[in-house]
């Protein structure tokens, strides 16, 4: 370790700068829209099931990796299993960070330009028009120019904050964004439940019906277990390095959690009270976001204070994650390459930015992929989600059963830990237990897309359900 790496400021500031990256467009747009769709609180129970099987150990384990040698994923690997091939685990991390970041600082930007829109009254005339609002979205995501500039400013900001460092910039932004983000959802929660109607959202969102549930949407919660915590590109690794001996990691790992479960949550309380109370379709999928809501706002009072408050929280939400997606890439070559923050934030975060406008750009007006049949924009989201994120956890979770091994694993975690009385050997047999099913089932959802791929039907088809 090098004595003047930086290491976060206080227990508080790491918890809140993980779960910053682990709540992003994952909570506030992708959850609630698969929940409202796949049985509701049916599906909320399935992905909570997830989160604590396959989730916890795989978090615990990124983050003790990263604790134990205090380094980024591709010098930890290698410290740890000196001379093998899992580097290129670490590596293959590096990769996805450069895959999710392009799209992802797209979408970052768009979250600027609805609130800045929304600040400026324009959904006002979008009211109640659901067609209108979808024109004005398609419009803008496949013009050339206008998401390329919010997407330069989202990444600008991004890479301004990182250039700060890890306390004076990770650390501190989180310390501030993510308070906000709590606040200002709690108060749009209030606001949904007080609508007259409102509490029916409810029912949509919590209301089991099992019946909806299909096994797809058993893979789609677990696939999205590993998306909204982080895992599998070793973002969790390096915040984990920037720890010190002192933190009860098991401890830092459910706060992260809590707080990840308890915003999609409140993310999903929110919109769904609101579209219930004002009439608007609840089933509009993606698009609930950016085309409903702008239709719904204005029909609130006050309503241009609520939507403004609203892109603003998702775009926080967004820029919180895209910082941790870059540190992954900028630590990267700080630790192994000697190189400056400064320069590889911006060398990298350039390069990023240049690969995320042909996203953008994919959207309308030029598409690279179109040989694929599909937009490079949903090709590197498909790519990353279902591939990169779950092939990176099941092969961490293989690393610290086989390589590393759960006793050296339970030996850091131990650490920061002494005050409390626990039954080690009973911990490390349910360890052992929770690192062979998620690697199991994390094998099993991989080998399921793959035979979708290749074979064009997936193994819950061929089954039948
Ligand atoms: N957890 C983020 C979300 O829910 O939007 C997305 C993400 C951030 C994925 C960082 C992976 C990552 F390394």
């Amino acid at each position: 370790m090098s004595d003047n790496r930086e290491q976060w400021g206080s227990k508080l500031g790491f918890i809140l700068a993980a779960s910053g990256s682990a709540v992003g467009l994952g909570n506030i747009w992708k959850y609630p829209h698969m929940a409202g769709q796949n049985g509701g609180a049916a599906f909320t129970i399935v992905y909570l099931v997830c989160i604590l099987i396959v989730g916890l150990p795989i978090l615990l384990g990124e983050l003790a990796v990263g604790r134990n040698t205090q380094l980024s994923p591709v010098g930890a690997f290698t410290r740890l299993a000196k001379g093998s091939n899992w580097k290129w685990v670490g590596f293959l991390g590096v990769a996805s960070a450069f895959v999710i970041l392009s799209f992802y600082g797209v979408v970052g930007g768009w979250t600027l330009r609805y609130t800045i829109y929304s600040l400026f009254g324009g959904f006002e005339s979008l009211s109640g028009n659901p067609d209108a609002s979808g024109e004005v979205f398609n419009n803008f995501i496949s013009s050339a120019i206008n998401p390329i500039i919010w997407q330069l400013v989202f990444m600008a900001v991004c890479m301004g904050i990182i250039i700060k460092g890890v306390k004076l910039g990770i650390e501190e932004g989180a310390k501030i964004m993510m308070p906000l983000i709590i606040i200002i959802l709690g108060v749009l929660v209030v606001r949904g439940l007080t609508l007259e109607g409102g509490s029916e959202g409810l029912n949509f969102l919590f209301k089991p019906k099992f019946s909806d549930l299909t096994p797809s949407s058993i893979v789609l919660a677990l696939g999205h277990a590993f998306f909204t915590l982080s895992l599998g590109m070793g973002t969790m690794i390096t915040y984990g390095s920037y720890l010190d001996k002192k933190q009860n990691l098991i401890n830092s790992a459910i706060w992260v959690i809590l707080l990840d479960t308890a915003i999609a949550m409140l993310a999903g309380t929110a919109i769904f009270t609101i579209v219930f109370a004002m009439g608007a379709d609840p089933s509009a999928g993606a698009g609930l976001i950016f085309v409903v809501l702008p239709t719904i706002f204005p029909q609130i009072g006050g309503g241009l204070v609520w939507g403004t408050l609203f892109f603003f929280i998702l775009f926080m939400a967004a820029l919180t994650s895209a910082i941790s997606i870059l540190e992954v890439i900028t630590a990267y070559f700080i630790d192994e390459k000697g190189w400056s923050r400064q320069k590889a934030t911006l060398l990298f975060g350039g390069v990023i930015t240049f690969v995320g406008v042909f996203c953008s750009l994919s959207m309308g007006s030029f598409n690279i992929t179109t040989a694929l049949d599909i937009s490079f924009f949903d090709f590197l989201d498909e790519l990353s989600s279902k591939y990169m994120l779950p092939i990176g956890g099941a092969l961490t979770g293989i690393f610290i059963l086989n390589k590393w091994g759960i006793g050296l694993f339970l030996d850091e975690i131990k650490i920061g830990m002494e005050h409390i009385n626990l039954d080690w050997n009973f911990v490390k047999n349910i360890s052992n237990i929770l690192f062979i099913v998620s690697a199991l089932i994390v094998c099993l959802i991989i080998f399921n897309e793959l035979t979708a791929l290749v074979l064009g039907i997936s193994l819950q088809e061929m089954a039948g359900l």
